[in-house]
């Protein structure tokens, strides 16, 4: 997928998305050359990059300099860069160098959590020509409000209130909308009334795509396993396996050999 118009087509076609996080020139070399849609810079990547508890470490300079990483490896696939935790709630003024920043670092468009007190910055950033991608349900930015890392709307009042702001997502511009850790049906309900489409993360399958953090596919995040989340390699151990190879090979003299070394 190059651009926003992919995702409408996709949606129209009844075609998956896929959608990875990614926060580095080596992953994106990867990604660029696999099948997956479309990256998606994360603020994530404060725990998975830099070893945070939450995602509330992140800032403005790492969603950047991790964001011009990814484009420098990622090929012609469409990035999104995530605007961190309170870089959108400063003003106007203010938000927009921060989004301005994520944009001049290489993204296509930016994603912002929560639809309640964003809806004229999702409009404004349209008119000045930023895509940006909204995500509802847990909105990690929130967890100390919603209490834990916990599925939203299970509740009918709640659920109503994310019907209400997807639209609003919606009707304010958002190209797209993920929905992160609500109840399957709930997810079918908002991807059937919606006309942009919907990335489910612990959104079950009739969500328009689907998206998952790059550590936790791969297995590179031991001790974490939340229902929604299918691991398609066994990083952790396997590179483990690797590095224990190595250092048994040097440590027994075994590497380096004639083979690689100069004549
Ligand atoms: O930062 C992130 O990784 C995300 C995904 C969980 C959607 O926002």
């Amino acid at each position: 997928m190059k651009t926003i118009l992919d995702f409408q087509d996709k949606k129209a076609k009844k075609e998956k998305i896929s959608m990875v996080t990614c926060y580095d020139y080596t992953f994106a070399r990867i990604l660029a050359e696999s099948d997956v849609d479309c990256l998606l810079v994360g603020d994530s990547l404060a725990m998975t990059m830099h070893g945070h508890k939450t995602t509330l470490n992140a800032s403005v300079n790492m969603m950047a300099l991790h964001t011009a990483a990814v484009v420098r490896g990622a090929g012609d696939k469409f990035v999104v860069g995530d605007l961190p935790f309170m870089s959108y709630r400063k003003g106007l003024t203010a938000n927009m160098t921060y989004v301005e920043k994520i944009m001049k670092a290489g993204a296509h468009a930016v994603k912002l959590e929560g639809a309640s007190g964003n809806i004229e910055l999702v409009r404004h950033l349209l008119d000045s020509g930023v895509p940006v991608m909204g995500h509802l349900g847990l909105t990690p930015q929130s967890v100390n409000q919603l209490g834990g890392f916990k599925v939203q709307g299970r509740d009918e009042k709640a659920q109503k209130k994310i019907k209400e702001q997807a639209l609003q997502l919606q009707d304010a511009g958002a190209f797209s909308v993920v929905l992160e850790c609500v109840p399957s049906k709930l997810a079918k309900e908002i991807t059937a009334s919606l006309e942009i489409p919907t990335i489910g993360i612990g959104g079950g399958p009739d969500c328009d795509g689907q998206v998952l953090v790059l550590q936790d596919m791969l297995g590179m995040t031991p001790g974490f396993k939340p229902k929604f989340l299918k691991q398609y390699f066994n990083g952790f151990e396997a590179m483990k396996e690797a590095f224990n190879t190595y250092h048994q090979e040097v440590t027994e003299g075994k590497f380096p050999t004639e083979k690689e070394s100069y004549s």
